[in-house]
């Protein structure tokens, strides 16, 4: 792991036990109080487990969550004073949280039933859920599907140290892709054994049609290395299903991309939509994967209408350089040209009315749905095949 970049904080954490420990907790686990964890919940423990939130050994405490709302820092630990952008919680009900009181210890299972982990509860706090929400999403509207998750979530969080028993919670589902399920250590270990220095990070929740390629081409020519890094945790109805995503990808790895150069893992953490302060965060995980540059291209993480075009590049201009410590490589929106014949932005070709070849999501389900590609232009016909098989099941 040499000549790679640090983890965040230093050192990168695994909370993940071995088989003989895992026996051990699952033992003590048949005497726990039982708490069923949500999809977030359970995507965010497999994060911590394998070190994707280093420094983060277990779900957050009080004086965490607070900071981070307030200072994107954490507090306490070992990464005390480091930049960190969205409080990582086990919020439950009074009446589980009345289960499991300070000192105790608490058996968490993943939403498929199985176990997942066992916890020390060090500390429970009120959800203050109105300092949440206007402070990670820049606003309280209920309608905004990451507000809403953090509103349906319980009124009491446990904090403390997690060891997980099993990192991937559904490894015999159509979402546990175990061959691209890297952790850290392994995407590091992989970067090495190829000899990239400089790795870039494409984060993902869609199909990649030609602007998201562009960015990924562009990044290819300046590191050593590109990693596709789709987040294949929880996301809200209506995003394109991680499985049909996951062949897009390779459909489009294979015939539009140079294979000694591109790698496909897969992200486990859940979507927030949090936008900027997700984007952030999305920088920080990679980081922990050895990625020393990371895209952050047009509305990153954005939903709706809540955050602007650019206002995730601009919180990265925020924070200093030194304590995020991986490269945002903003890209401003980018689209096929007509007159140019290529792909564009606005700093690299002037904008002439109706030259871009730009699609809505409607459009381009619609077209789907009817069996039809869209343009070259827009999306790769073998992607668009693809995504035409899954619309019309
Ligand atoms: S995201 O939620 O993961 O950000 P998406 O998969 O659509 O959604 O975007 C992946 C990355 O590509 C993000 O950095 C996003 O900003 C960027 N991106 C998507 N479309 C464009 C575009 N047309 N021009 C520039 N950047 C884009």
């Amino acid at each position: 792991m040499q000549g790679l970049i640090s983890a965040h904080g230093g050192t990168l954490v695994n909370r993940a036990v071995d088989t003989g420990g895992a026996a051990a907790l699952a033992k003590e686990a048949a005497g726990l109080p039982r708490l069923t964890l949500s999809a977030k919940q359970s995507c965010d423990l497999e994060m911590i487990g394998i070190g994707a939130f280093s420094p983060l050994s277990g779900f957050m405490g009080k004086a965490d969550f607070e900071r981070v709302c307030r200072e994107m820092r954490l507090a306490s630990g070992p990464g005390a004073g480091q930049v960190w952008p969205i409080p990582i919680l086990l919020a439950v009900s009074k009446e589980q949280a009345a289960k499991s009181p300070v000192g105790s210890r608490a058996a968490l299972y993943a939403p498929s039933g199985v176990l997942q982990a066992v916890m020390t509860v060090a500390e429970q706090f009120a959800h203050d859920k109105t300092l949440e929400a206007p402070s990670v999403f820049r606003t309280e509207d209920p309608a905004h599907p990451g507000v809403k998750q953090v509103m349906d979530e319980g009124d009491v969080c446990l904090a403390g140290p997690v060891d997980v028993v099993r990192v991937c919670a559904d490894p015999d589902g159509p979402e546990a892709f175990l061959d691209f399920r890297l952790t850290p250590a392994q995407t590091r270990a992989e970067f090495t054994r190829r000899g990239w220095k400089t790795v870039c990070a494409f984060q993902t929740r869609n199909p990649i049609h030609r602007a998201h390629e562009y960015l990924c081409k562009v990044a290819q020519e300046i590191c050593d290395g590109l990693l596709i890094h789709p987040l294949v945790g929880e996301t809200k109805p209506g995003d394109v299903p991680a499985a049909v995503r996951m062949e897009c990808y390779k459909v489009l790895i294979e015939n539009y991309f140079v294979k000694e150069r591109t790698m496909l893992s897969v992200m486990p953490g859940a979507m927030r939509y949090a936008g900027p302060r997700e984007a952030v965060l999305h920088s920080l995980i990679r980081k922990n994967y050895g990625c020393t540059h990371f895209i952050v291209g047009r509305d990153h993480a954005g939903v709706g209408n809540y955050y602007g075009t650019y206002d995730a590049q601009r919180l990265f201009d925020e924070i200093d350089p030194a304590s995020l410590g991986i490269e945002p490589l903003k890209f401003e929106h980018s689209a096929y040209s007509r007159r140019a014949q290529g792909m564009v932005t606005a700093k690299t070709f002037p904008k002439i009315e109706g030259d871009q070849v730009n699609l809505s999501g409607t459009a381009v389900r619609d077209l789907l749905a009817k069996g039809e590609r869209p343009p070259p232009e827009f999306s790769r016909p073998e992607v668009a095949d693809v995504l035409i098989r899954w619309a019309r099941e």
